[in-house]
């Protein structure tokens, strides 16, 4: 499969998941105070999505620590996982789509359990331990 046509369709693909996300009520607030430069930012999930899916080398950074510092509820995992798979499915192959899908919610449950390690009473995800006083 030719390279370029690939690139093209990843970053459609990254481009897709900003407009869906753009117009989430949950997403949105969080993309638009931490992103300053979204182009810039294409570029980075690109080649995140390049290097995860063809091993490129593209992307040598490491997405945990960057979502460490957002401001964003364990609702925000939802809301990301349905704008993902709807661009995933409306852009990639098949089975990009389903490789990227596997990838996407193996690293969703891991943010939840790296950013959310504790649980309420009421059975929510927390980052702080349940207070008694
Ligand atoms: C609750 C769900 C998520 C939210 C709200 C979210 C939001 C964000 C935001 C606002 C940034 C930009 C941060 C900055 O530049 O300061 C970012 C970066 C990024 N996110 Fe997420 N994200 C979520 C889940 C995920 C997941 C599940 C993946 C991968 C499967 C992912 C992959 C990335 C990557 C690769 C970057 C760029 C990291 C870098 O700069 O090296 N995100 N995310």
């Amino acid at each position: 499969m030719d390279q370029d046509e690939r690139e093209d369709r990843i970053t459609r693909m990254v481009v897709r998941f900003y407009e869906l996300g753009n117009a989430d009520p949950i997403l949105a607030p969080v993309f638009a105070k931490a992103i300053t430069n979204f182009p810039d930012h294409f570029k980075v999930v690109a080649d995140f999505w390049s290097h995860a899916l063809y091993g490129t080398g593209r992307y040598k950074g490491h997405p945990f620590p960057v979502h460490m510092h957002l401001d964003f509820g364990p609702d925000a995992f939802g809301a990301w996982l349905a704008c993902f798979t709807q661009a995933v499915n409306e852009v990639l192959t098949p089975m990009e789509a389903q490789n990227a899908l596997a990838r996407a919610r193996h690293m969703t449950e891991s943010f939840k359990v790296g950013l959310f390690p504790f649980t309420l009473p009421d059975g929510t995800p927390s980052r702080m331990p349940h207070r008694k006083d």
